[in-house]
């Protein structure tokens, strides 16, 4: 069948929250099979790649032995790699996990006699072309962001509560937003009444780590393994949110990817 005449959009893939080393491996191979098959133009790594509970001001879970910090690094560039060789641009967006080594800096000399050999913004962006960091914390008193277009940003995460991501898109005022940090795949679209008939969205993408957490007493959870996947227009956007069960996806066009 003839495609519709009209310009091809661009093609954007997002995941958060793989907090390595408590990454469900099945997962992010289900995401990196994905993005593979898709190619798209831009990768954005909505934060908390890395877990960084060696620099955690809590104390560690009873039983979880403690992994090499360095070895998380190792493990955080070699997945960075692998989606970087399918796809134009690679964005982190820096998540509260890698802001830690910030934390850590700041409150020991220890910290910021290491901070370079450490720090996730140096570590990951090494060597690294067709790439952006963008920092957790603005020391400019801007809010740190990236802007996948005019219409949509992409941010860490603002709130963590209940409806964080309806919060999200009243905080945004006007702009279509995604996010990670909370672990859970929620959508929220609405009129923006300031400019007649544009829809503004927000979205979360759900995580990509173990969907249970670690710590805690047992209370069930309401996080998802899953990734979002947009096609960016010239004057309108469609995101869609892509649930990974049982190791495997199926993404918009009707195709079946497994781990
Ligand atoms: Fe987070």
């Amino acid at each position: 069948m003839a495609r519709a005449a009209g310009r091809k959009s661009k093609v954007m893939m997002a995941f958060g929250d793989v907090h390595i080393p408590h990454h469900n491996p099945r997962a992010v191979e289900v995401f990196c099979r994905a993005a593979e098959r898709i190619k798209p133009d831009l990768i954005v790594c909505l934060g908390d790649l890395l877990d960084c509970g060696q620099f955690s001001v809590h104390p560690p879970t009873y039983g979880v032995p403690e992994s090499d910090y360095n070895e998380d690094l190792k493990r955080a560039n070699a997945l960075l790699d692998r989606v970087q060789r399918c796809c134009a641009r690679l964005v982190m967006v820096e998540g509260n996990h890698e802001y830690r080594l910030d934390r850590w800096a700041a409150a020991t000399a220890e910290g910021r006699g290491a901070y370079s050999l450490l720090a996730p913004r140096i570590q990951l962006s090494k060597g690294r072309t067709k790439f952006s960091y963008v920092p957790y914390g603005a020391a400019d008193g801007r809010y740190p962001h990236y802007p996948i277009n005019s219409r949509v940003i992409a941010v860490h995460g603002w709130s963590h509560a209940k409806a964080a991501t309806r919060a999200h898109l009243q905080i945004s005022q006007g702009r279509s937003v995604i996010h990670g940090h909370t672990h859970r795949a929620d959508a929220h679209m609405t009129q923006n009444i300031w400019e007649t008939g544009r829809i503004v969205e927000a979205r979360s993408a759900g995580c990509l780590c173990k969907p249970v957490p670690l710590y805690g007493t047992g209370r069930p959870v309401e996080w998802v393994n899953a990734f979002i996947i947009g096609y960016l227009g010239r004057r309108s956007d469609t995101l869609y949110t892509v649930p990974i069960m049982h190791d495997r996806c199926i993404l918009p066009d009707g195709t079946e990817v497994s781990a």
